[in-house]
């Protein structure tokens, strides 16, 4: 990869792809999971680039306007030199905002992914667009890039979940995530975290589902397995799984859903793993939990941030949400 951008490996170099402890147990639970970090090899992070395009995913299209809109309060609001992203993927959607921030103050941009090639092309746009932003890509996964700046911090930061990325895991998983976020922050630091507003289930299910003649749902979920088999020496048969997504009323949660059409047995060789399938069982590659923000801010508040200014569009779909550490 021969991008300008400086990324540091954070997370025991390349090794934490093939580090199945994650997936073993997520492979255990009923119906079994795929963690949502497996998604974003080099073409599964095209694939979600696509699904940003389908007419009916309007999450980033309504994030997007929200960040344009907002981009001079909000930097205002977040005030500190240093902005991380978790998360960062493209970045596209990022870069009114930072541009903001440095127009206020010195920034650093702090892009945390598991997609080193998403770190390198981000990072290469943004310092043609904006080289007034100094820009160090941590290539790893979240925990791993906190731990970074931790270790490593010379300035009060931000920390950013941008995308509704937070709603991606288990509920246990999001807490373990909030938690190791507000572990890192310092007096004065900030947490700026955007959600997906709860609306009703016809809705969601269109947004998460492809339209006709669209096919980049289906790609990107089939394509987990793709990449289970490629790093787990493993022999997942795409053809014997249909994708589909549901909204679940009781977790208040989209679940993206593989469904066996086929009786068939699955091998991960190098994790051990064998998995039986019938038809209608289903593998979950994916929650997309939507949120309250009444709700959002007593979790983030339980954790010790204080809630401070919010932006959410006028249709109330979406929102985008500051916390302090006093
Ligand atoms: N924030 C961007 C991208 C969202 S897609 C947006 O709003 O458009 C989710 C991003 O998180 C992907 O780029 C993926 O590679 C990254 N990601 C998922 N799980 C991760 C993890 N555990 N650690 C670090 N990055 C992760
Ligand atoms: C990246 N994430 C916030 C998207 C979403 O809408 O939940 C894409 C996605 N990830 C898993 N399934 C769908």
């Amino acid at each position: 990869m021969d991008g300008a951008t400086a990324v540091e490996a954070v997370d025991g170099d390349t090794e934490f792809w093939a580090d199945g402890g994650s997936l073993r147990s997520a492979l255990r639970e009923v119906p079994p999971r795929i963690p949502p970090h497996f998604g974003y090899d080099d073409l599964g992070s095209q694939l979600f680039e696509e699904i940003t395009e389908l007419p009916n995913y309007y999450l980033t299209r309504v994030e997007d306007r929200l960040l344009r809109r907002h981009a001079d309060e909000i930097a205002d609001a977040v005030g500190t030199p240093w902005v991380a992203e978790l998360g960062s993927g493209s970045g596209k959607k990022t870069r009114a905002l930072l541009a903001a921030c440095a127009a206020r103050r010195d920034t650093t941009y702090l892009p945390i992914d598991v997609s080193r090639e998403m770190l390198v092309s981000s990072g290469d746009a943004l310092a043609t667009e904006h080289p007034e932003v100094a820009v160090r890509g941590l290539w790893g996964r979240y925990e791993a890039g906190l731990g970074w700046i931790r270790r490593e911090r010379t300035a009060p930061v931000t920390a950013m979940l941008l995308g509704s990325t937070l709603g991606n895991g288990t509920a246990v998983e999001r807490r373990a995530l909030l938690a190791e976020v507000a572990g890192t922050l310092a007096p004065g630091d900030r947490f700026l975290v955007s959600a997906d507003l709860v609306k009703p289930a016809d809705v969601l299910e269109r947004c998460y589902n492809d339209p006709p003649g669209h096919s980049a749902f289906a790609r990107f979920r089939l394509n987990h397995l793709t990449h289970l088999n490629r790093r787990f020496d493993g022999d997942f048969a795409l053809e014997h799984f249909r994708p589909e997504a549901h909204y679940t009323e009781r977790i208040q949660a989209v679940e993206g859903h593989l469904h066996a059409t086929a009786e068939h047995v699955a091998h991960l060789r190098a994790l051990g793993v064998s998995m039986v399938f019938r038809p209608g069982d289903v593998i979950n590659v994916g929650i997309s939990a939507k949120f309250d923000p009444g709700g959002l801010a007593e979790e983030v508040r339980e954790l010790g941030l204080v809630p401070g200014r919010s932006w959410v569009d006028e249709h109330w779909r979406y929102g985008i949400f500051l916390f302090h550490r006093r």
